[in-house]
């Protein structure tokens, strides 16, 4: 099924999400937020941009292979992830988001993380991620935290960006893929 993107101005964008048990639905509903962001043309969704406070993320880089070879393959579901570490070294790449159509803006970040994370099965998991795969998750841990891309940039750039927020935030952009606004 696919789910309707709540887009900036929803509450439980800048909620903090919380940790979530396995339940019988769970699995179903994991599988509805890939078929939401693989209908969106995305590479990342977290569970809040389906109106859902969870710490839960999905990533598939098959939209990005082309630009980004270390993607090929990159789907993923990250459960109660903890970030355990961030490297010095940094790197900058153009960010967009689902919950913020139209926008995109140079952000910079950790060039290489550590991740302690369960997967579907609640297996726990702890792998190193760089680049871009790194790049696609440091954004979408950034919503379980309540933060979008746009917090990130330089106070400059959120000046420009601030009437095409609040435009989305007052309900007068839409989106080609199913959604929810003010
Ligand atoms: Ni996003």
């Amino acid at each position: 099924m696919i789910l309707p993107i709540y887009l900036y101005g929803q509450p439980v964008l800048r909620k903090q999400a919380e940790e979530i048990e396995n339940t019988p639905e769970l699995k179903q509903f994991i599988a509805d937020m890939y078929e939401t962001l693989t209908q969106a043309e995305g590479c990342g969704l977290a569970a809040p941009q389906v109106g859902k406070p969870w710490r839960l993320f999905v990533v598939d880089g098959s939209e990005l292979e082309e630009d980004y070879p270390e993607c090929l393959g990159f789907k993923k579901t990250f459960i109660n992830p903890e970030l355990l570490e961030e490297s010095e070294e940094n790197c900058t790449y153009s960010e967009g988001c689902l919950s913020l159509p139209g926008i995109s803006e140079n952000v910079i970040r950790p060039r290489t993380i550590k991740l302690r994370y369960l997967d579907e099965d609640f297996k726990e998991h702890e792998d190193t991620f760089t680049d871009f795969q790194a790049r696609i998750i440091l954004h979408e841990y950034d919503h379980l935290e309540g933060h979008v891309f746009t917090d990130r940039i330089s106070p400059i750039r959120k000046t420009l960006m601030r009437n095409k927020l609040l435009a989305i935030a007052k309900g007068k952009v839409g989106a080609r893929y199913k959604y929810k606004r003010q």
